[in-house]
C-alpha cells in the first residue's frame, strides 16, 4: 500500500467518525427534547387533575354543603313549631336532622380532602399547620413542624406538591409505621426546597416500598418519587426494619424545575 492510501483512509475515517458524532448529537438533543416534551404534558395533566380536585371540593363546600345547612336549619324550624302532642314525628324528624347533620360534616370532611381551601387562601405554612392539626385529632400522632419563613409565597404548583407529599407522608405513617411522632422539616438551601418527613414507627424496606406505584398512576411512594422528578428534583427514602422511616426531596426554584433533568 502506498502512503496515499493511507492518508486518504484516515481522513476518510475521520469524515465518517465526525458523521457519527454529529447524528449521536443530534439523537441526544432529540431525545432531551422529548423528555422536556413530556415532563411539560405530565405536569399539565397533574395541573388539571388539581384543578379538578379544587372545582370538586367547591362544589361540595359551597354547593351540596350549602344545601344541607339549609336543611338542617329548615328541619329545625319545623321542629320549632310542631305541637307537644307530635312525639313520633318529632322524634322521626330529629333523626332526621341527626343525619343531616352527619352527612354534612362528612360531605366537609371529604371536600377538605380533595384540596383544602386553606391551601388556596392562606399559603403553605398554614395548610401544612392544618394537617398536623387534624393528624393530631384524628390518630393521635403528633407532629411537629419545622417550617423555613416565607413560604406563603411559594409558586403554586411546588405548594401543591410539598402539602400532597406530606398529606401522602404522614397518611403512610398513620396506615404503616404505628409511630407516635412524626416530623416535617422544610428548609430552603441555596434556593432549593429541601423537604424531610420522618418517623418513629417501625420502618419498613425502601426498595419495596419505593417499587409500588406507577407514573400518574399512584398517591404513594412511587408516585411521590415520579412527580418529584417531574419538577426536577430528587427523592431519597432512608428506612431500616424496626427503625423508623424518613422521605427526603429536594426540589429547584420554580423557574427551573422541571427543566433541569431532562
Ligand atoms: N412511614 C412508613 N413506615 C413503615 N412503612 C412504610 C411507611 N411508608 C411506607 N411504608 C411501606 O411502603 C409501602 C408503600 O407505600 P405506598 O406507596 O404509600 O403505598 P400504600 O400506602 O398504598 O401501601 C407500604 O405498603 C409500607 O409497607
Ligand atoms: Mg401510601
Amino acid at each position: 500500500m502506498d502512503k496515499g492510501t493511507d492518508l486518504n483512509d484516515v481522513e476518510a475515517l475521520h469524515q465518517r467518525l465526525d458523521q457519527l458524532m454529529r447524528q449521536q448529537q443530534e439523537l441526544f438533543d432529540r431525545l432531551q427534547q422529548g423528555q422536556r416534551h413530556f415532563q411539560r404534558l405530565a405536569r399539565s395533566v397533574w395541573r388539571v387533575q388539581e384543578e379538578e380536585r379544587r372545582r370538586l371540593a367547591r362544589e361540595l363546600h359551597d354547593g351540596i354543603g350549602q344545601n344541607l345547612t339549609a336543611l338542617i336549619h329548615q328541619l329545625g324550624v319545623v321542629l320549632a313549631e310542631l305541637p307537644p302532642d307530635a312525639g313520633p314525628a318529632r322524634s322521626r324528624l330529629e333523626q332526621a336532622r341527626a343525619l343531616n347533620q352527619a352527612t354534612l360534616e362528612d360531605t366537609r370532611a371529604l371536600s377538605r380532602l380533595l384540596r383544602p381551601q386553606i391551601l388556596d387562601d392562606l399559603g403553605l405554612d398554614a395548610a401544612l399547620g392544618w394537617l398536623a392539626r387534624t393528624f393530631g385529632e384524628n390518630h393521635e400522632l403528633a407532629v411537629r413542624l419545622d417550617l423555613a419563613p416565607g413560604l406563603s409565597s411559594l409558586d403554586s404548583d411546588l405548594s401543591t406538591l410539598i402539602f400532597r407529599v406530606v398529606q401522602e407522608a404522614l397518611t403512610n405513617v398513620v396506615k404503616h409505621a404505628a409511630a407516635h411522632h412524626a416530623d416535617v422539616i422544610l428548609r430552603i438551601e441555596h434556593g432549593w426546597i429541601v423537604l424531610a418527613v420522618s418517623d418513629d414507627g417501625r420502618g419498613c424496606e425502601p426498595a419495596a416500598a419505593m417499587a409500588s406505584g406507577m407514573l400518574g398512576r399512584s398517591s404513594g411512594i412511587g408516585g411521590i418519587r415520579d412527580r418529584v422528578q417531574l419538577f426536577g428534583g430528587e427523592f431519597r427514602m432512608d428506612a431500616q426494619p424496626g427503625c423508623g422511616c424518613r422521605i427526603v426531596l429536594r426540589l429547584p426554584p420554580a423557574e427551573n424545575g422541571g427543566e433541569q433533568s431532562a
